[in-house]
């Protein structure tokens, strides 16, 4: 299966980067921005595709996509400002849907936040921007396009090593999750077709990553 993935150089995708570069079940063709950044991916194998965005047209990033399986969306603006964020979490990824659409690819899964929805979007916090355009980023995907969708909804990413172990579901309280988890979460995720046509969330917890994403 090839895979494409938007956010490529992220810190979640690096991980992912990692579980797959040996897989031969998995080939990976990594979206980057900078020319400097695709030493990484070269030392590990992955092709890297040179695009942003922004800057580059749907027909550009739909060019670079044909032939894939199957696209993750693990971009995102962080915390480099309010119209970042509406340029890439939102205009970004409905760009990337649109794209796959027009490369003829079906699945497409995407790197959500925790919660969504109106009570979430209406809430006065640091994050509420961010939280209503990655809100309908997932209401693009799952009511404007044909495409075969998983949302993953992590909780707080940390960087420390994975255990492998998460909890999944809806409606959880807020807690942490290590990249590592949600990058193997992620693979699992291509691997199990139960997953199309459904969004969950994901923390740390005790169950086995593929054992939960297979009885999702
Ligand atoms: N932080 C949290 O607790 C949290 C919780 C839930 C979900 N999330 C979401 O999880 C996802 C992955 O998180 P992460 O920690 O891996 O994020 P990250 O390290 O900030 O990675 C985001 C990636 O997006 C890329 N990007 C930014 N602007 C772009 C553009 N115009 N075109 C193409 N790519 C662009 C960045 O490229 P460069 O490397 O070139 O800068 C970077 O590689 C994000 O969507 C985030 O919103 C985060």
């Amino acid at each position: 299966m090839n895979v494409f993935v938007v956010g490529a150089n992220g810190k979640v995708a690096r991980h992912f980067a990692d579980f797959v570069k040996d897989d031969s079940t998995i080939r990976e063709v990594a979206m980057i921005r900078k020319a400097e950044q695709a030493d990484f991916f070269e030392e590990r194998g992955i092709e890297t595709v040179l695009l942003d965005l922004v800057k580059n047209s749907i027909e550009e990033i739909a060019e670079a996509m044909r032939g894939v399986d199957a696209v993750i969306f693990s971009a995102g603006a962080g915390g480099s400002g309010l119209e970042k964020t509406i340029l890439i979490d939102l205009d970004g990824a409905i760009k990337a849907m649109t794209a796959a659409e027009q490369a003829g690819i079906k699945r497409f899964i995407m790197v959500s936040t925790f919660r969504t929805g109106r009570e979430e979007m209406a809430r006065e916090h640091e994050l509420q921007i961010y939280t209503i355009a990655k809100n309908y980023a997932d209401e693009w995907l799952k009511n404007r396009t044909n495409l075969d969708w998983t949302i993953v909804h992590p909780g707080i990413l940390i960087n420390v090593p994975g255990t492998g172990r998460i909890k999944v579901g809806m409606g959880h309280d807020i807690n942490e999750i290590p990249r590592q988890d949600v990058a193997q979460t992620l693979v699992s995720v291509l691997r199990n077709d139960n997953t199309v046509k459904k969004e969950f969330e994901v923390l740390a917890g005790d169950s086995d990553v593929e054992e939960a994403v297979r009885r999702l």
